[in-house]
């Protein structure tokens, strides 16, 4: 039962004071039950001493989920001959040796592995580790089901996997399961937006230990190594306002303080009778580097992390040497050492700088791109493996729609005609993949392989469950169909039926028009929509290119093309009939037309080059010159007279700054025609694009073909797209943080250090997620991406995308293989396509147009075919919502929580100032949302979903600018009725009954 449970089938008028009862009620023990007096948190910290350097010893392990291992094999500590590593042997020895001494202190950080073992573990197991966390001696940090990517990751997906690790951590062991510290300690930079996302799930701090190796540099003399990061421009201070803390030592321990099983370093001997007692040496060498480690950080308080990658499975040994090395330390405070070492959590150690009552140097911008070296910049990950990378994307689509539909089909979703089944396997698969070695495509061949078929496995269950319910939904329960493979024209029901229906469920909140490209046999169709009427269709030839890349996995020969127009969180039904006589499909010209155009936009060719010239929007009636080509750069080997770096799966590092044009020329056809016009251009046999204009599209698409990329002449190469415009750009440009607000980049520039740029390129890079854009005081040309991908503008006027990376060589960095993607399909290496959309507008209405067209790409249209003629009696069309939402607002999550309520988030999708039209607040009516679930009642919450959003509260950090946040309660209009401002998410648990 939920907080909700006391409302709520009071007179409208009622309501709102119902509502607000609820949102007050502080949730808890039946009455006169005493609370049990738990010590965890920040009361169960060791004492300091005020006039010491205090030392805070944090042992911790760092369980990668999936990186040269999978999960699984990572879990049991199967394959240890490619890595040993165990983790259930880990949280094994460590409760162990946690009992042996109450002072002893240990934080476990991936859910995903915890959750495991806990399955595991006996009664009398739970029931000791429940003390252990009561008692603040084991504490969770961060606490997602994984440590999220920062660059390559969308929000949606990483709120999700943070939610479901949360749960867990709420409801195993209540309030003393909640971190209150976030903790990055691994990824290879850090996004804004995810700092954000750590403000609103309530974190009172966040610790990294990756950092550009100048920008470290900087710090540490200006003791600026713990900074308040105001991560965003829209959300009020301090709501996305996160002390941020930097690393000592990435997440290693001091330099001959390793006392795990995999290191080396000498333990301590304390037996004055035995050889080689070193205790004076070994407190020497500490006091040495606690001393040395002060003089870059601001307080009396430092942090040591003791423990690395996979580390504790004997813990004996590193508890055993700390207990000691504690023991030691502080027996010198007799002889006047000011030194206090002490077992601690992060959670301490903030709470000390907390206490610390200081002001801290304000940081607005991200920690992007990431070098560690001159030559050594971290910005291949961003597109490495774009296969992944696009196949977790749609994954999350596809989530959100099985999440969406389980909750309107009510409970026939779990368990109806096509059988028993539910969203978590899907939840699960998408959780693992957000991991810093999974969609950043920085694990071995092997786990990726692991991730994917997860992904699919997930798909497959969710397959069922949205199968169920559109049955119950529409009342039909005809077989469904899904064809997943429809970007490369495979569909084995569509390429041999003759009279078939597309059912096009959109799980955003808004009517979207979506264009269907279904692989097809027939010249002709008839198609028509849920209310019987003709709609415009196209049979065109499947290109060449597109018969390649599937190679014998289909056989159209022809692709039928209509506008789908589906309504708001709902679907609707189009019936597709072959046609004996009708007229044949379209012509190709090999001639390159001098411009495809319709009402919005008009793009030209050079007839000479087969290449775009030029861009215009018919609205503002603003041309800019368009050019685009593909590019490669030829990968550093490591044979280079500056650095021996080569690039790979986490380094790029181009051997030369000018990219090798794959050809001046492109070759052409062109298919014209009232539904749709395309240009489909090849450069070479493995890069080919379309160029491509729907009828009512206020989009340009670029659907790009990139492999597989050569080799036989030795060279790694790194696909790009480049757009070169005259846009006057002045070395600006903008790119995404996680999907959500954009940041400004600036060429050879960082807003916070002098930049002494050594990699032209690779520095210049940065993460897109979902677009990227640039700008003068006339026009933006705002690119949308269909998966995450590394991209930066090094001339004026230009944007380049990488697309795809085949790489010879390991970038030494742990991974030991080259990134070189082969499968059985494409033992040649593969082939990847994905599309580009453009939109030319003015830049104060450029948001308008771009955040709308971005959701639509996230969250697309999930299609699924039933064969035959349709029962008259099926319901062709349905909506969930009682009406579309206001332009501003998205419908971020809609997901079942337990029996009987849902959780939802609802956001204001664009940022303050962006938009004339959208940017401002605007109010929602929870109880008029949904048109066939009754809304009950309700509470709110904090993003992550594990703290009622009245009891949420956060440590307040001052800023050096001195100035005091505003603290505004804003309040809502009525509790029914909520109110979004710019960039705000909002999250609710509503109890609901189907109508
Ligand atoms: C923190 O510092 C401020 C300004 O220096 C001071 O007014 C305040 O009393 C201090 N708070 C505590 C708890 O020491
Ligand atoms: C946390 O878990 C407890 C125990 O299961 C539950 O009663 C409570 O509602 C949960 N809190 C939140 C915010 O979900
Ligand atoms: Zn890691």
């Amino acid at each position: 039962m939920t907080r909700g449970s006391l409302s709520c089938n009071m007179a409208a008028g009622s309501l709102p004071v119902a509502l607000l009862v609820l949102l007050s009620r502080v949730s808890g023990f039946p009455l006169g039950q005493e609370e049990p007096k738990l010590t965890c948190g920040y009361e169960s910290c060791h004492a300091t001493k005020p006039n010491m350097l205090n030392v805070h010893l944090v042992p911790h392990t760092h369980d990668d989920v999936g990186w040269l291992k999978t999960v699984d094999q990572y879990y049991y500590g199967d394959r240890n001959d490619i890595q040993h590593a165990g983790v259930q042997y880990i949280l094994d020895s460590v409760v162990d040796q946690l009992l042996k001494n109450p002072d002893r202190r240990f934080i476990y950080v991936e859910t995903a592995f915890f959750y495991r073992w806990w399955k595991q573990q006996s009664p009398s197991m739970q029931q000791t580790v429940k003390e252990l966390v009561n008692e603040g001696r084991l504490e969770f940090v961060n606490g997602g089901w994984c440590m999220s990517d920062e660059a390559t990751t969308h929000y949606s997906a990483v709120i999700d996997q943070m939610t479901m690790g949360l749960r867990f951590l709420n409801e195993t062991f209540g309030p003393c399961g909640r971190p209150r510290v976030a903790w990055h300690i691994d990824p290879f930079g850090h996004a804004r937006e995810h700092a954000s996302m750590f403000a609103q799930m309530g974190y009172d701090g966040f610790f990294f230990g990756r950092l550009d190796y100048q920008d470290r540099t900087r710090r540490q003399s200006a003791r600026e190594q713990e900074l308040l990061w105001r991560a965003s421009d829209s959300l009020e201070p301090p709501m996305a306002d996160l002390f941020t803390g930097i690393l000592p030592n990435g997440y290693n321990p001091p330099e001959g303080f390793c006392w795990d099983q995999s290191c080396d370093d000498p333990p301590i001997r304390d037996d004055p009778d035995l050889e080689d007692y070193n205790v004076d040496d070994v407190v020497r060498r500490f006091l040495a580097i606690a001393n040395h480690q002060a003089k870059v950080y601001k307080t009396n308080h430092i942090i040591m992390t003791m423990g690395s990658d996979f580390q504790y499975e004997n813990a004996n040994l590193w508890y055993k040497n700390l207990d000691k090395l504690i023991r030691y330390v502080n027996a010198q405070q007799a002889d006047g050492v000011g030194v206090n070492v002490l077992y601690s959590t992060p959670s301490c150690y903030l709470q000390e700088l907390h206490r610390a009552n200081l002001t801290w140097a304000l940081k607005t911008d991200d920690f992007f791109p990431y070098a560690d070296a001159a030559h050594d910049y971290w910005t291949g990950y961003f597109t490495s493996r774009p296969a992944l990378k696009r196949y977790e994307r749609i994954s999350n689509s596809n989530l959100q729609t099985c999440n969406q539909l389980e909750v309107l089909g009510g409970p026939v979703s779990r368990n109806g005609p096509f059988g028993k089944a539910d969203s978590q396997t899907m939840k699960e698969a998408m959780a693992v993949a957000q991991h810093h070695d999974a969609v950043s495509g920085t694990e071995k061949q092997h786990v990726a392989n692991d991730y994917a078929r997860r992904l699919a496995s997930g798909w497959q269950h969710c397959q069922v469950v949205v199968s169920n319910s559109l049955s119950a939904l529409s009342g039909s329960s005809a077989e469904r169909i899904y064809c997943d493979r429809l970007n490369i024209s495979v569909c084995p029901l569509t390429e041999s039926s003759e009279k078939f229906s597309v059912h096009v469920y959109n799980p955003l909140a808004r009517p979207v028009t979506w264009p269907v490209r279904l692989p097809v046999n027939g010249s002709s169709y008839d198609v028509s929509d849920a209310e019987g009427r003709s709609v415009d269709c196209q049979v065109v030839p499947v290109s060449a290119q597109t018969a390649a890349v599937r190679r014998s996995r289909g056989f159209a020969v022809n692709e039928l093309v209509f506008q789908a127009q589906a309504p708001p969180l709902g679907f609707t039904t189009y019936s597709v009939s072959l046609l004996r006589d009708g007229p044949p499909p379209a012509s190709t010209q090999r001639r390159v037309p001098a411009a495809i155009q319709n009402q919005f936009l008009r793009v030209t060719f050079d007839p000479d080059t087969g290449l775009l010239s030029s861009l215009t929007n018919l609205e503002t009636k603003r041309t800019i010159k368009l050019t685009q080509n593909f590019y490669w750069y030829n990968a550093s080997d490591g044979h280079n007279s500056e650095s021996d770096q080569p690039s790979g799966a986490y380094i790029f590092r181009p051997n030369s700054s000018t990219p090798f044009i794959i050809s001046k020329t492109a070759k052409t056809e062109s298919v014209q025609t009232p539904v749709l016009q395309e240009v489909r251009q090849w450069f070479a046999p493995w890069v080919s694009q379309v160029v491509r204009l729907h009828r009512d599209s206020r989009a340009l698409e670029l659907e790009w073909t990139v492999g597989p990329l050569p080799i036989s002449d030795d060279l790694g190469k790194e696909v790009i797209t480049r757009l070169d415009t005259s846009i006057k750009t002045s070395e600006y440009f903008y790119t995404d943080s996680n999907g959500r607000e954009v940041l400004q980049r600036k060429k050879d520039f960082r807003p916070t250090w002098k930049l002494r740029q050594s990699e032209p390129i690779a520095g210049n890079y940065y993460p897109i997620n979902s677009r990227a854009f640039i700008k003068d005081d006339v026009d933006q040309l705002t690119v949308v991406t269909d998966r995450s991908q590394g991209g930066g503008s090094i001339q004026n006027g230009s944007l380049e995308i990488m697309l795809h990376r085949r790489l010879l060589h390991d970038d030494v960095r742990g991974v030991a293989e080259p990134l070189n993607e082969t499968s059985s399909v494409f033992p040649d290496g593969l082939v990847v396509r994905g599309r580009l959309l453009l939109s030319l507008d003015r830049p104060p209405s450029a948001a308008d147009a771009h955040r709308p067209l971005a959701q639509q790409v996230v969250l697309q249209p999930t299609l699924t075919f039933t064969d035959g003629d349709l029962h008259p009696d099926t319901r062709l069309e349905f909506s969930g919502l009682q009406a579309a939402l206001p332009p501003a607002v998205h419908l971020l999550t809609l997901t079942q929580w337990d029996e009987d309520s849902v959780l939802l988030r609802l956001e204001h999708q664009f940022q303050s100032g962006e938009s004339k039209r959208n940017s401002g607040p605007v109010t929602v009516n929870l109880q008029k949302l949904f048109s066939t679930l009754e809304v009950l009642g309700g509470s709110e919450l904090n993003l992550s979903a594990n703290q009622w959003k009245d009891e949420m509260t956060r440590f307040h950090w001052t800023p050096q600018t001195g100035e005091e946040p505003l603290l505004k309660t804003l309040g809502d209009p009525s509790a029914w009725e909520v109110t979004l401002r710019p960039m705000e998410i909002r999250t609710f648990l509503l109890r609901v009954r189907l109508r």
